[in-house]
């Protein structure tokens, strides 16, 4: 799967999961072979091309610069750090970046975002980089990510963004109040783990969006009853970037309809398992 040959695969967070096959868990720390000095990183252009430059320029406007700014980052230092695979760095724009910088077309102006298990940044960092307008905070646990992140945000200027070394569940339970309009995560967890870390992020009728795959409608058919407990509104199944990005982004949109009280039993089992996502 290596390549641009695939392009029309549902495109998506899973095709780098190589380095966290937990299920969307806290993977562990991994030592990553230190790359020596002299050993050259294959050359991959971070700039767009063809049909994906057409969708960037479309999409990032005259923040494209600042786009291909983090490319570079993500299939430079991220790939030599192990956040990324090195196979990605090929297809870095139309698995990752344009998958994820659609769904700024369902986030309102002005909004403050979540982005639950950021990881090298996805979907957070596109979305704070296509989108000025929002105030993003990055959620990761693990160290090696987070200071990834960091450094990101420091390198682009991202001045409305935000990193926090931390879990989801630590959020509320860290007796934090400030709650977002908007609560992303891509590959994260299944659905109804993933309702329950993200719900009692936002504010009551603000929204949980998950960007998922294939197997969306399935994963809401599964898990409407627990999201529902979880004080979830009906879930809505979006397709965003259509006619502009193939396929298009499938995202579960969720609205937080009343607030269900931390550590009730109405949150799911822990479902075993890898989360489900595109591709
Ligand atoms: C498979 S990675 C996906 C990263 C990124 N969202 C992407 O699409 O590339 C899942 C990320 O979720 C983080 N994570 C796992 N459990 C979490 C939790 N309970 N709260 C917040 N983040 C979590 C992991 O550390 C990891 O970075």
């Amino acid at each position: 799967m290596d390549g641009m040959s695939d392009r029309g695969r549902s495109p998506g967070p899973a095709d780098h999961r190589h380095e966290d096959r937990s299920g969307g868990d806290v993977a562990p720390e991994r030592s990553v072979a230190v790359r020596p000095a002299t050993m050259p990183v294959p050359p991959v252009d971070a700039a767009p091309t063809g049909a994906d430059l057409v969708a960037a320029e479309w999409l990032f406007g005259d923040r494209l610069s600042l786009a291909v700014t983090y490319a570079e980052l993500l299939i430079g230092d991220g790939v030599l750090r192990g956040l990324i695979g090195p196979r990605e760095a090929p297809r870095i724009w139309e698995r990752h970046l344009l998958n994820c910088v659609v769904v700024a077309e369902i986030i309102p102006r002005n909004a403050r975002v979540i982005d639950v298990g950021s990881g090298a940044g996805l979907p957070g960092v596109v979305l704070a980089v296509a989108r000025p307008d929002l105030s993003v905070v990055l959620l990761e646990p693990l160290a090696r990510r987070a200071a990834f992140l960091t450094e990101v945000v420091a390198a682009l200027g991202l001045d409305q963004t935000t990193v926090v070394r931390g879990r989801a569940e630590e959020w509320v339970q860290g007796g934090r109040d400030d709650r977002a309009g908007i609560a992303t995560a891509r590959a994260l967890a299944p659905l109804d783990r993933l309702v329950a870390w993200c719900l009692p992020l936002v504010v009551e009728g603000g929204s949980v969006l998950a960007l998922k795959g294939e197997s969306a409608t399935e994963e809401v058919a599964t898990h409407r009853d627990v999201i529902a407990r979880l004080g979830g509104g009906t879930p809505a199944v979006r397709r965003c970037g259509v006619g502009v990005i193939e396929p298009p982004t499938t995202v579960i949109e969720i609205v937080r309809e009343r607030a269900v009280r931390t550590g009730a039993p109405a949150g799911p089992r822990r479902t075993r398992g890898r989360p489900r996502s595109p591709a």
